[in-house]
């Protein structure tokens, strides 16, 4: 008999263009408006048949990520098996190529990258929307994840409208080596909310595009400068990048990035920043308005 094979799915990076938070419900969770898209960089999750449930981490951000309980790829598989009614027996492995708790929901987009592989490899018929439920009882970003398509992002995360169609555009992504976490980003902020801000205009070009993103902002940007000032120095850093069109903190940080026209002019900027800043992670990417066929980066 063959051995059944194996499934690995791509978990890329979530980029918020713009994030107003518009309000805070009783239970603390806060009320959004983001436009969510995605950038060609990734994490990946394969996992193969087994009998029990394991999780093996590799990449360049293994050291030091946590494969306890609450790690998000056994979470997700846990809750997965639970919603299937079977045993959650898989060999998992992570490759994390993306700095955790970084604003670039990591975590996120790994758990709902675990849901996709093993909904295949269990051969799982789960409906649509109990997986929906099942991916925001794991986290508000898992759903924008688990759809993996530019969208504008609204309630807590839960709610999801087709965004316009995106231009072609490049990222520099930009991460100062600290970890900032997003319930004490949210506790720290202050002042009035921010009212939604969506559009219908589908943007010409990476120059419109940031046109419309400036008249926007990243809500969530002051308090995290306040617990990390280093943010402020990586969006000055961005700024001052030939051909930059914008810098903006994406989610709760620390990672920022900046929106160019071309990928040329995105690898020179990180070219540059990198080389002034040794100690921080920066890599171009593509900004990506359907993550859903992207190819898996590294194993
Ligand atoms: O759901 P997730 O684990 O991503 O959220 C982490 C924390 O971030 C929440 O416990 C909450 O403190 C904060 N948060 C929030 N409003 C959101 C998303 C997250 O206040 N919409």
């Amino acid at each position: 008999m063959n051995e059944p094979a194996g499934v690995t799915f791509s978990a890329p990076a979530k980029i918020n263009l713009y994030l107003h938070v518009t309000g805070k419900r009783d239970d603390g969770y806060h009320l959004l408006d983001s436009l969510v898209a995605f950038a060609g960089i990734n994490d990946t999750v394969a996992a193969q048949p087994a009998t029990n449930l394991t999780l093996g981490v590799t990449g360049p951000f293994a050291p030091g990520l946590t494969v306890g309980p609450d790690n998000m790829v056994l979470r997700a598989a846990r809750a997965l098996a639970a919603a299937g009614v079977t045993s959650p027996g898989a060999a998992l492995t992570l490759t994390k190529r993306l700095p955790p708790a970084s604003g670039m929901g990591g975590g996120s987009a790994d758990a709902a990258a675990t849901l996709k592989a093993l909904v295949r490899l269990w051969d799982l018929h789960v409906e649509p929307a109990t997986l929906a439920e099942l991916a925001l009882g794991l986290g508000a970003d898992v759903p924008v994840c688990l759809r993996g398509q530019a969208v504008f992002m609204g309630g807590i995360g839960d709610e999801m409208a087709a965004a316009p169609a995106l231009p072609p555009a490049w990222l520099v992504l930009v991460n100062p080596g600290i970890c900032l976490s997003t319930p004490e980003v949210f506790a720290a902020r202050g002042g009035d909310f921010s009212a939604a801000a969506r559009f219908d205009a589908i943007p010409a070009d990476a120059r419109e595009l940031a046109d419309i993103l400036k008249a926007r902002r990243n809500g969530l940007t002051p308090a995290a400068v306040s617990l990390a000032p280093v943010v402020g120095e990586v969006l000055s850093a961005i700024e001052q990048s030939e051909g930059g069109l914008l810098s903006r903190m994406t989610g709760s940080g620390a990672t920022c990035f900046g929106l160019f026209s071309d990928a040329d002019a995105a690898a020179r900027a990180a070219l540059s920043i990198g080389e002034s800043h040794p100690g921080w992670w920066v890599k171009p990417a593509s900004l990506e308005g359907d993550a859903t066929r992207l190819p898996s980066l590294g194993r």
